[in-house]
């Protein structure tokens, strides 16, 4: 073996890092001394930037917890999460596209009837969403889930409310025809958590660190491809610049304002409200992942 130098030391390390006998991990790893030399090459860090890489690593490291992943919101400002997330959802142009999961899902949301409010006592403007879920093929799909979360009108999520209750989500089903009608309050864009080490990484840099106005859905029904995805409301000042780039066009809905009546869900509200129509496309799944359901 040479001894090394600067000229051949990638050459060599991914030599032996050649032989590890998962070809998974073996490609991954190989790969991974690949582009970290080129960029350490083409960087050429002094040792004291080094160092404040490694300190901003380690602190990240430890600022996560059962409530908080810095990890994930790292990757969500510099795009890896969404692009992780195209390659894993390659679905027809039909299909209603996914987008990043985010950190603020919770699991077993109450589940609530078509029409009942999973935003109780939330500030913010009523807001009605309806829709069916259908198939590509036009099909409707009844029985689906539609797990569903959001900030309330003020920004926050649960995890950023002092709350014991389930806050602004809930558990929802397709009827016989398809249809769901979910009752909340609008949301409105919100920052991500900037008093960690991303938020001190994101206020070095002109990048907005706002996330425009969405509500979350997962939508699961035996045999389709299960989607995580937002619908955005058009119109948004963030549209453009969503810090975790998780905005695609056929996601941008109209939040449609009604004066005072007669709601979607046949309510009758004293004051306006929004009313969102958007119908979920599901696309089958592939057969392996039916086997594997
Ligand atoms: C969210 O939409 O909840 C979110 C996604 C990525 C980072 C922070 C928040
Ligand atoms: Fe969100």
């Amino acid at each position: 073996m040479p001894y090394v130098t600067e000229q051949n030391l990638t050459d060599i390390v991914m030599d032996r890092w050649k032989n590890i006998p998962d070809s998974r991990l073996r490609k991954i790893m190989i790969s991974m001394v690949k582009h970290i030399h080129a960029f350490v090459r083409e960087i050429e860090p002094t040792e004291a930037e080094w160092f404040t890489a490694i300190d901003w690593l380690t602190r990240t490291g430890k600022q996560c917890t059962d409530k908080r992943q810095e990890f994930i919101l790292a990757s969500d400002v510099l795009g890896i999460s969404m692009l992780v997330d195209a390659i894993n959802h390659r679905l027809s142009t039909k299909a209603t596209p996914t987008t990043v999961t985010g950190p603020f899902h919770v699991h077993d949301s109450p589940e609530l009837a078509n029409g009942a409010n999973m935003a109780e006592d939330a500030p913010g403007v009523p807001c009605f969403v309806t829709g069916v879920v259908r198939d590509l093929d036009g099909m409707l799909v009844k029985g689906a889930i539609l797990d569903v979360w959001q900030t309330d009108g003020e920004g926050l999520y649960e995890a950023q409310r002092d709350v014991k209750e389930p806050w602004m989500r809930a558990v929802y089903r397709s009827g016989a025809d398809g249809s769901y009608v979910i009752r909340t309050i609008a949301p409105i864009g919100y920052t991500i958590p900037m008093d960690g080490t991303v938020g001190e990484l994101m206020s070095r840099t002109k990048i907005s660190h706002m996330r425009p106005a969405h509500i979350h859905f997962l939508i699961d029904s035996p045999g389709y491809h299960r989607i995580i995805t937002h619908l955005f409301q058009r119109g948004d000042q963030y549209i453009e610049t969503d810090v975790v780039y998780g905005v695609k066009e056929p996601l941008i809905v109209d939040f449609v304002k009604k004066p005072a009546g007669k709601a979607p869900n046949g309510e009758v509200l004293d004051k306006p409200f929004y009313v969102v129509n958007y119908d979920f496309v599901l696309q089958k799944a592939a057969k392996a992942a039916i086997a594997a359901e």
